[in-house]
């Protein structure tokens, strides 16, 4: 059977406190308890639909919630008031002083940096492979190790995890696998590839109004109690919560997703084309070209394409930013960071979103100075906005 995650989100029915069709907004930081003993229960977890303290719980976040854990096929989920403050709390709860993370080498600079540079001081290793090569990661794996750490397609040069492939090296040397989606939602459901735990930095696609940051951990029962465990959760004690003003926000932009997606995918598989045939050099998952093209096909659910992120390389720096430069001028896009907006977003990933990576580390696994990133927009004539871009790039002599 295949899996639908946006028919899960389709069929959820709210009947707010008044009726309503959205679920209430609840704004309250602290819950009233009818008895003394209901309270003592609560604190000790034992009191289901009970509200202890919103930086544990909160009705509007458990509303988003519980739709992410449907769109990804998982128990339950916890909403993070970042991307970076759900993966943060994942690390820190599953590993302590002493242990080790195999991790792709090609993920998210935040992320980067937090196991290169952070967790060190708590003594947890890292070890960064190339994790599209299947041999290499199991070769890393030392008995300290306790999480294997990827993004589905990553930020930002696109490489694919072969997530079933990860998952049956996780479950042999009983390691957790955890997989930040955020640049292929409901594109790809990793849980339904043997992933244990699923990320999302909300900020992007998912919420895709670019008006705020969130984040989410979707996983099992067992493992989003214990991150909300009042005494030793890495989400209570860390306290990334999300506001519940926000939760309600995002669970309305959610509902769309799936109508974004199909867009966001039809126009980056049209530019990218039409950039490859240019000569350009065009990375796209969508692409035949793209060395796992034929894997996300075997992974992805029906209907969403391949994502709206791809990058050319225009040979340098100079140029790259010469291009940004006049794209924003001619109103193609903006010149910023992150992803999933209607319109077009573009940024030089080496001097931006991937700086905390070390230059001879980004030559290595191929992050060159004139890589542009797109998160292409949900333009209405992708074929105009082509023949504005082609434009630019015949001002600038990159064509
Ligand atoms: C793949 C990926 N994961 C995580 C994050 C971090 O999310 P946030 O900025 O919401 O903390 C980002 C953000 O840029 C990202 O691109």
């Amino acid at each position: 059977m295949s899996f639908k995650p946006a028919n899960n989100i389709q069929d959820l029915q709210y009947f707010g406190e008044f009726g309503g069709v959205n679920p209430s907004i609840s704004d309250s930081s602290t819950y009233t308890f009818l008895s003394a003993k209901t309270m003592f229960d609560t604190f000790e977890g034992n009191a289901d639909g009970c509200y202890l303290y919103s930086r544990h719980s909160s009705p509007s976040n458990l509303y988003l919630g519980e739709a992410l854990a449907a769109m990804e096929g998982t128990e339950t989920a916890n909403v993070t008031a970042s991307g970076m403050g759900a993966i943060t709390p994942v690390i820190l709860q599953l590993c302590g002083a002493g242990d080790h993370v195999v991790s792709s080498r090609t993920i998210y600079g935040g992320t980067y940096a937090f196991l290169k540079n952070f967790t060190p001081k708590l003594n947890i290793s890292t070890s960064f492979v190339d994790i599209t090569k299947l041999d290499v990661v199991e070769a890393a794996i030392t008995e300290n190790t306790k999480v294997l750490y990827c993004e589905s397609v990553s930020n930002p040069l696109l490489e694919v995890a072969d997530i079933k492939g990860l998952a049956a090296i996780a479950k042999k040397h009983n390691l957790k696998l955890v997989v930040d989606n955020t640049f292929s939602p409901l594109s790809i459901s990793p849980v339904k590839l043997g992933a244990d735990i699923v990320i999302h930095s909300l900020t992007k696609f998912i919420n895709g109004s670019s008006d705020t940051v969130g984040g989410v951990v979707c996983g099992t029962q067992e493992f989003i109690d214990a991150l909300r465990n009042v005494n030793d959760g890495a989400c209570m004690l860390l306290g990334s919560t999300m506001d519940s003003l926000r939760a309600a926000s995002v669970l309305k932009n959610l509902r769309t997703l799936h109508i974004r997606m199909q867009q966001h995918s039809h126009n980056a598989t049209y530019l990218a084309q039409k950039f490859e045939a240019d000569g350009l050099k065009t990375v796209y998952p969508g692409l035949e070209s793209h060395p796992s093209h034929d894997l996300f096909k075997s992974m992805m659910n029906e209907k969403y394409g391949f994502g709206g992120m791809l990058t050319i390389d225009v040979g340098s720096l100079d140029k790259a930013n010469a291009l940004m430069e006049l794209m924003q001028e001619k109103n193609l896009g903006y010149l910023a960071v992150s992803l999933g907006f209607y319109k077009t977003l573009f940024s030089a990933p080496g001097s931006s979103t991937s700086s905390e990576i070390p230059e001879d580390e980004q030559k290595e696994m191929g992050l060159s100075d004139g890589l542009i990133r797109f998160s292409i927009g949900l333009d209405a004539d992708i074929e105009r906005t082509y023949t504005m871009m082609h434009e630019c790039m015949k001002e600038l002599h990159i064509l």
